[in-house]
């Protein structure tokens, strides 16, 4: 597929950190910042590619700092890596409390989605063209993470 991708943009998914969040120290579940980072992940990439993806791995995540109930916690998903069939995403995690809005880092991962068809088939997505030296970084450090999974 020689297609152009639909949108390069990022994806933020907003989220206020309920009770039903957290833990016994009042700070949210990691999973429950996972399956936040996912969404973004996979709606990013849904507008990368106009393509339903499915998640196949998640690499290098780190949890940074707890995000305290009440905060307003934002995931940014990017597209920094493509190959056929698979798009890798940088998500990064910060949050934010009502009175400063200083929004601090608190995790991050890449993202692996593979575009699937209705028929549960694989699909072609349109390319990434990394275009500044950071991209192109990031995209060759994305790749290199992708083969070590693949081996
Ligand atoms: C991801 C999945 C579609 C791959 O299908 P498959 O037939 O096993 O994979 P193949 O070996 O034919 O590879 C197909 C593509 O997936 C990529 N892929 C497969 N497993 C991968 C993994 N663990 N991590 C990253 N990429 C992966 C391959 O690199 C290839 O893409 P490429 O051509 O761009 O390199 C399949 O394993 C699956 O459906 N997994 C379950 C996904 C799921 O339920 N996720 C959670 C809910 S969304």
């Amino acid at each position: 597929m020689s297609a152009a991708p639909y949108d390069v943009s990022p994806l933020t998914m907003i989220h206020e950190v309920f009770p039903g969040d957290t833990n016994d120290y009042g700070t949210m579940f990691g999973g429950n910042v996972i399956a936040l980072m996912d969404k973004a992940a996979g709606i990013c990439a849904s507008k990368f590619a106009h393509e339903n993806f499915v998640t196949a791995s998640v690499d290098r995540l780190k949890f940074l700092a707890p995000i305290k109930q009440g905060y307003v916690v934002e995931a940014t998903a990017r597209v920094v890596y493509t190959s056929k069939h698979t798009a890798g995403l940088e998500v990064i995690v910060t949050s934010k409390d009502r009175k400063t809005w200083v929004a601090q880092h608190c995790s991050r991962a890449f993202f692996f989605m593979v575009a699937v068809g209705e028929n549960g088939k694989i699909k072609e997505i349109p390319q990434l063209v990394p275009i500044t030296g950071e991209e192109r970084e990031k995209f060759e450090e994305v790749r290199a993470i992708h083969r070590r999974i693949r081996k």
